[in-house]
């Protein structure tokens, strides 16, 4: 029986190594261990690209292939950081995954509500989709979980998820204010739930289905603001039914019927268009440039700032449009162009969330003022988004408001660059501001490139291949 097999002073013990392992990382980050990096400017950027894949399709590609019966094989998979933490914590569960010598992972699932308790704690590093997301699977299974992560990621917050889950039954040990490390105690018996996500957020919807499907009886989920459908997609992909209606609010309300049997899938992972956002704004600001990008992902939940850029007068066209494993595909090509500054509404954010880092950037070359608006969730992702950015404007001269729930920023001066920018272990923000460099009069430096590992692994490396000129 796993049932209540760690006691409180087990859960105590965890939750010390826990603690100890997330100091260490804290004073682990400090200068003598960052990689500083230049970007400079360039001239133009060309030629064809392929982006990594995108990381919330391989989050739920090892999570799905986990809790499927039989063998999932996945394509394409974007060998980043956060998404090698998932594959890492579905083994601790259990799951047999490896990579094959085509590069191909292959991941041997235990069935739904059938995960093992991990024998030691999971670290999550970066990844807040991986700590949600598996928040949720934990909760259903009556086991204890701890989990760990970066300094980045103990200081967001876990309330979003865990008070849906406390509703069905789980108990959280956490550090302070629901933060990591914590220690969830699955529920035992699991009480399924009907939630109305109070935030546009995926990884809290997500949270829910998944830890919905891993218990018996049925779940609803009511999303008055539509998020990325990654889950939804997917869930049906590996043969769940997932009911959908649109009720007169306009809310979608999702229902789930727990411990379905899912089946084995063989996944191809399309190309991030959040990852595709950084050369594909590169090639919008460096005069000279023309870049075809392949293969990226146009689900419409993801492609807020292809729309924004083409407002603003991009010369960005899809080619070679296409489906695959049931999601629009496509190649973008895109020149440099003469941006002019817009304004982006609120209800734009969910399906760009991402991106308003590299969006501060084009809008720091485009003449006249970019309004951005509705950005309340950009204060708790890898970073306070909103002030990073804000200050890595102001570092590089370029003119910005800053309120609590949206950004301006007056672009098109050529006095743009030469300053340092805090990335505050945020890959966003350290990409965003190396392209920057790539098309300012004055170098600009981040404080630590490596953090870019977290989501696009080879990044300096490829827009170099470009034409795109770093300096350590
Ligand atoms: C993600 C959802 C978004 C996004 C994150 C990935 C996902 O977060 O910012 O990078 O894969 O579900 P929120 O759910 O907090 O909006």
């Amino acid at each position: 029986m796993l049932k209540n097999r760690v006691n409180a002073s087990a859960i105590g013990f965890l939750q010390t190594a826990a603690r100890d392992a997330a100091d260490r990382r804290d004073m682990a980050h400090d200068a003598s261990n960052m990689t500083p990096l230049s970007s400079l400017f360039s001239n133009g950027l060309k030629g064809r690209l392929q982006v990594p894949g995108d990381k919330s399709i391989s989050h739920r590609s090892l999570i799905f292939g986990a809790l499927a019966k039989g063998e999932t094989v996945i394509s394409g998979l974007l060998e980043s950081e956060d998404v090698i933490n998932t594959a890492k914590a579905m083994a601790a569960f259990g799951a047999n995954i490896h990579k094959d010598d085509d590069g191909n992972w292959h991941v041997t699932g235990l069935g739904t509500g059938a995960l093992l308790e991990p024998t030691d704690v999971l670290d999550f590093g970066n990844s807040g989709t991986g700590a949600r997301l598996v928040m949720g699977l934990a909760g259903a299974h009556a086991f204890a979980t701890t989990f760990i992560g970066d300094a980045s990621l103990s200081s967001r917050p876990m309330a979003r998820v865990l008070n849906p889950l406390r509703e069905m039954g789980v108990e959280v040990l956490s550090r302070s204010k629901d933060r990591l490390p914590l220690t969830i105690k699955g529920a035992d018996p699991a009480t399924p739930i009907t939630y109305r996500v109070p935030m546009a957020s995926a990884q809290v919807k997500s949270c829910i289905l998944l830890a919905g499907l891993n218990m018996a009886g049925t779940t609803t989920l009511i999303e008055p603001i539509k998020t990325r459908d990654h889950t939804e997609k997917m869930l049906r992909g590996f043969g769940a039914e997932l009911g959908e209606e649109i009720n007169e609010a306009g809310e979608t309300i999702l229902t789930l019927q727990g411990l379905q049997e899912l089946s084995a899938q063989t996944v191809t992972v399309p190309a991030d268009p959040s990852s595709a956002a950084f050369p594909v704004v590169a090639a919008l600001i460096t005069p000279g440039s023309d870049l075809i990008v392949e293969n990226v992902l146009l689900n419409e939940t993801r492609t807020g700032l292809f729309t924004t850029l083409v407002e603003m007068g991009a010369d960005l066209v899809i080619e070679n449009e296409r489906e695959s494993g049931g999601e629009r595909i496509g190649d973008i090509h895109v020149r440099h162009s003469a941006l002019k500054g817009v304004t982006v509404p609120a209800d734009r954010a969910p399906s760009m969330i991402d991106e308003y880092p590299i969006l501060s950037v084009a809008a720091s070359f485009a003449v006249g003022e970019t309004r951005m608006l509705g950005l309340e969730e950009l204060r708790v992702k890898e970073s306070d988004r909103l002030a990073a950015v804000a200050a890595g404007l102001k570092a590089n001269q370029v003119p910005h408001e800053e309120g609590e729930d949206y950004l301006m920023v007056t672009g098109g001066s050529n006095q743009i660059g030469g300053g340092t920018v805090s990335t505050h272990l945020d890959h966003r923000i350290a990409m965003s501001f190396l392209v920057m460099g790539l098309a300012s009069p004055k170098a600009v430096t981040v404080d630590d490139a490596a953090v870019i590992n977290t989501s696009f692994p080879g990044f300096v490396d490829l827009l170099t291949g470009l034409g795109g000129r770093f300096e350590a």
